[in-house]
């Protein structure tokens, strides 16, 4: 079963689909490991996150490849700083654009944040009024009520291509204040320019990284310089736009 199962899986992240975030080899074994694991245990119910926080356990045909423990403590610590700059933590909503993993460290660390997590995954129906349905090829088929009323908006997208990170976009317009909003994009290393381009995002010195290592270089964007956190601003990040 486990190399049926290892196969399938190598399949799909590295076949058909290049636009998906690549497994190394270390990782396609751990994955192995821990589907050989999760047979024994029976199955697909919730993992324990480091940190005692509970997670659904990644699903790769949607491309879920969750942050390790450090990332999700370091992104939660700084979005809430962010709220706290943005006045009282209810009129600072943020906005989770599929980046499961952060809302739930969020929420267990600053539990008084008001967070949504936009996710297409619905076994994240789990977090009840937080959880609204989420899929980017419909980026704007959202709740009216969600129209620019995120000060602080964390987007993740699925997949690492053009035609995705363009959809997202519109997707963080529509969340975004009218009177700005903090912006963080996590995504692969190879949409540097394209996320200026349509974000106006600059990559910060901190290197995401994931549960399960991923082949590709991935980076956290923002649009405001973070200086000495999250290693700030990188400079001369060389975009060429
Ligand atoms: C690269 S993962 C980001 C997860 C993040 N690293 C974390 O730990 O929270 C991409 C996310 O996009 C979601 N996703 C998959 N297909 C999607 C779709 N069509 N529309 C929106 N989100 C989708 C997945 O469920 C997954 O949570």
């Amino acid at each position: 079963m486990a190399s049926g199962v290892e196969e399938r899986v190598r399949g799909e992240v590295r076949g058909e689909e290049d636009d998906r975030p690549q497994l190394s080899a270390a990782a396609a074994e751990a994955l192995r490991e821990f589907l050989l694991e999760q047979g024994r245990d029976g199955g697909e119910e919730g993992e324990e996150g480091g940190g005692g926080v509970e997670l659904v356990a990644e699903d790769w045909r949607l491309s879920q490849f969750w942050y390790d423990e450090r990332t999700a403590r370091a992104l939660a610590e700084e979005v809430a700083r962010l709220v706290s700059l943005s006045g009282p933590a209810s009129s600072a909503a943020v906005a989770c654009v599929a980046c499961p993993t952060l809302y739930t460290y969020l929420k267990t660390s600053s539990p008084d944040v008001t967070a949504q997590l936009l996710e297409y995954d619905v076994r994240f129906g789990q977090y009840g009024g937080d959880f609204t349905f989420y899929d980017y090829n419909q980026p704007e088929e959202l709740p009216a009520a969600m129209k620019h009323a995120y000060r602080i908006v964390v987007a993740d997208p699925p997949y690492l291509s053009k035609e995705c990170l363009e959809k997202v976009a519109k997707t963080v317009s529509f969340l975004a204040h009218p009177e700005g909003s903090f912006l963080l994009l996590l995504t692969g290393e190879v949409q540097r320019d394209r996320a200026f381009e349509l974000l106006n995002v600059r990559p910060c010195g901190f290197k995401p990284q994931h549960s399960n290592k991923l082949g590709n270089e991935f980076r956290l964007f923002t649009n405001y310089d973070p200086e000495d956190r999250l290693g700030g601003w990188e400079q001369n990040d060389g975009a060429t736009v």
